[in-house]
C-alpha cells in the first residue's frame, strides 16, 4: 500500500493497491437464523457453516486472496510424486529469499511442529525438556507437551500489557532467557523458539535487534534458534516501518537478515505465501539429517511433503509477492484503521495494532463476565448474533485444563477478528466496526458460556458450549428493536 495522502485529510484511509477480478457472493442471514446457527454450532465459531457467516474473520489461515499470478502458476504444476519440477521452482524461490540450502516440505505448520518436537523434545523426556519462547501458539504447545516437554514464555512485561505504544511487544526478553538457561541448565533446553508476529498476544512483532540478541545467547549455550515464520509477512512490514535502522532496507534484505540469524525456520504457508502447505528450512546438514526421515513417514515424499503441487506453485509466487511492500502492508494498515476507529470510540482493543487481525479485549469489553465463563468466547458469540461476523476466541477456551482439572486462565482474553490480506473491502471493515460499537453500548446484555461437550486436547476446535441463562434472546430482542429487523 502506498502512503497516499487525500486532498481532504479527514478522508485519509488505506488505499488498496489491487483490483478485484474474481468475487464470491456473501450471505447475510437474519438475526433469528444466526441464533439457530450459533446454537447448532455449540457457540463455537469454528463449528459454524461458512454459508451462515457474512464476514469470515475467523482466521487468515489458507483464506488469503490469491493473485492472478498465483492462480496462473497453478496451471503449470508438475504432477509427479518424486523430483517434480514444481518442487524445484519452490525450492529455488525459498533459497533465493532465505538463503537456506535445505528445505523439508510439510503439509502445514503444525506438521513441522510435530517433527521438531519428536526430534528435539522427545529424546530429552527424562530430563523434563523445556522450550523457551516469546509466546506459545496452541499447536506448538500441544506438540511440545505431547513429547514430554513444557514451554516457557519469556516475554518482556510489555507483551501482555493490553494498551501500550511499544512498537515490538512480541519480543523474547534476552535477560530472562539467559537467566532461565542458567537456572534450569542448558541440557534441559530442547531449543529456543521465536514466533514471528506472535499470534496469541495480538499479532505483535519482534525487532531484528531482539532476534540478534537472542541468537547470541543461543550460540553461547549451544542451542538452536527455531523461528516460526508463519506470520513473517506482518513482521517484515513492522521491522521496516518501526525499526529505524531498517527504514531504508528492502523487505528482501530484512527477510534475509532474519534467516541469517536462525538455525531452523518453519512456517505455515496457509499464512506465509498465501497458499496451503508449509515446511522447514535450514543451512545445517546435521539438522537436515535429524529431521529428514520423519518427512516421508508423516508428510509425504521429500519433493511434496503432503502438499498438492498446485499449492506449491502458488506458494512460490506468493513468497515472491511477500517481498512486495504494497502487498504485505495491506493487512497491517487495515488492522491499524480498525483498531484506531474502535479505540477512538472507547472500545477496548489491543494497541498498537499488530498483524493478523484486530483484537478486542474481552476482559474489559465484558468485564462483568468471570473468566470461568469465558468472556472472549461469549463476546465471539454475541458479535456473531448481532453482525454475522465470525471471530475467533483467543483466551481461556484456547488453553488446556491443568492435570487436576482446574482451568488455566489465559493472561489475555481476546476476540480476534482476522483480516486476511486483500479479502475484505473497507466498507466491510466499517460494517464490522459499526456492529462492534453497537455491541459495546449494549455489552451488559452479554452473558457467559459453559461447556457441555469438552474435548481433552485443543478443546477450542471442537468443544460445544451453551449460554448461561437467556442472554442471547435478550440481546437479539434489543438488536431487533434498535435496527427494526
Ligand atoms: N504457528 C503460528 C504462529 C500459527 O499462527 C499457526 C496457525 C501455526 C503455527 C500452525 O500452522 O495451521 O498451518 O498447522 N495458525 C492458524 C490461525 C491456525 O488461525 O491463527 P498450521
Amino acid at each position: 500500500m502506498k502512503d497516499i495522502k487525500f486532498f481532504d485529510a479527514a478522508n485519509n484511509v488505506p488505499l488498496e493497491m489491487h483490483k478485484v477480478r474474481t468475487v464470491q457472493k456473501l450471505n447475510l442471514i437474519s438475526p433469528d437464523a444466526r441464533l439457530d446457527a450459533l446454537t447448532e454450532a455449540g457457540n463455537n465459531t469454528f463449528l459454524l457453516q461458512n454459508a451462515d457467516v457474512f464476514l469470515d474473520m475467523l482466521t487468515d489461515s489458507g483464506v488469503n486472496a490469491m493473485s492472478d499470478n498465483q492462480v496462473a502458476a497453478m496451471m503449470q504444476a508438475d504432477d509427479s510424486y518424486a523430483g517434480s519440477a514444481t518442487f524445484t521452482r519452490l525450492y529455488n524461490k525459498l533459497f533465493e529469499i532465505f538463503g537456506m540450502k535445505y528445505f523439508l516440505p510439510a503439509h502445514q505448520g503444525r506438521a513441522c511442529e510435530n517433527i521438531l518436537a519428536q526430534v528435539y523434545v522427545g529424546p530429552l523426556k527424562d530430563k523434563k525438556p523445556l522450550v523457551p519462547m516469546n509466546y506459545h501458539f496452541t499447536t506448538t504447545k500441544a506438540h511440545i507437551g505431547l513429547n514430554g516437554g513444557a514451554v516457557a514464555e519469556l516475554y518482556a512485561p510489555e507483551a501482555v500489557k493490553v494498551n501500550s505504544s511499544h512498537p515490538f511487544k512480541g519480543e523474547l526478553d534476552p535477560d530472562r532467557l539467559e537467566k532461565f538457561i542458567k537456572e534450569n541448565g542448558a541440557d534441559r533446553i530442547a531449543f529456543v523458539r521465536i514466533e514471528s508476529g506472535t499470534n496469541l498476544i495480538g499479532g505483535q512483532p519482534h525487532s531484528l535487534k531482539n532476534l540478534k540478541a537472542i541468537k547470541k545467547i543461543c550460540e553461547k549455550y549451544g542451542k538452536y534458534l527455531v523461528y516460526d515464520a508463519s506470520l513473517l509477512a506482518d513482521n517484515l512490514y513492522f521491522i521496516k516501518v518501526r525499526e529505524p535502522e531498517y527504514k531504508d532496507a528492502s523487505i528482501r534484505q530484512i527477510a534475509r537478515e532474519i534467516a541469517d540469524n536462525c538455525d531452523i525456520i518453519y512456517f505455515s504457508a496457509r499464512k506465509l505465501g498465501c497458499a496451503r502447505g508449509g515446511g522447514m528450512l535450514t543451512n545445517s546438514v546435521k539438522i537436515y539429517d535429524d529431521l529428514k526421515n520423519l518427512v516421508p513417514l508423516f508428510e509425504g515424499f521429500m519433493t511434496y511433503g503432503g502438499m498438492s503441487v498446485r499449492e506449491m506453485e502458488a506458494m512460490a509466487v506468493g513468497l515472491e509477492e511477500t517481498m512486495d511492500y504494497d502487498m504485505i502492508s495491506q493487512g497491517p494498515l487495515f488492522i491499524d484503521y480498525m483498531v484506531k476507529e474502535l479505540d477512538k470510540k472507547g472500545v477496548p482493543v489491543i494497541t498498537p495494532g499488530g498483524g493478523l487481525g484486530c483484537h478486542l479485549n474481552a476482559m474489559k469489553f465484558v468485564d462483568h463476565i468471570p473468566q470461568s465463563q469465558y468472556p472472549a468466547g461469549a463476546l465471539g458469540s454475541a458479535l456473531f448474533l448481532v453482525s454475522a461476523v465470525r471471530g475467533m476466541e483467543r483466551g481461556t477456551i484456547s488453553e488446556e485444563r491443568k492435570a487436576d482439572g482446574s482451568e488455566t486462565f489465559a493472561e489475555l482474553e481476546l476476540l480476534r477478528l482476522a483480516l486476511p490480506r486483500r479479502v475484505f473491502t473497507l466498507s466491510q471493515v466499517k460494517y464490522a466496526i459499526d456492529r462492534i460499537c453497537w455491541l459495546y453500548e449494549n455489552r451488559k446484555l452479554v452473558g457467559g458460556l459453559e461447556f457441555y461437550e469438552e474435548p481433552p486436547v485443543l478443546r477450542f476446535f471442537l468443544g460445544k458450549l451453551k449460554p448461561v441463562g437467556d442472554w442471547q434472546q435478550k440481546l437479539l430482542a434489543k438488536f431487533k428493536k434498535d435496527f427494526g429487523e
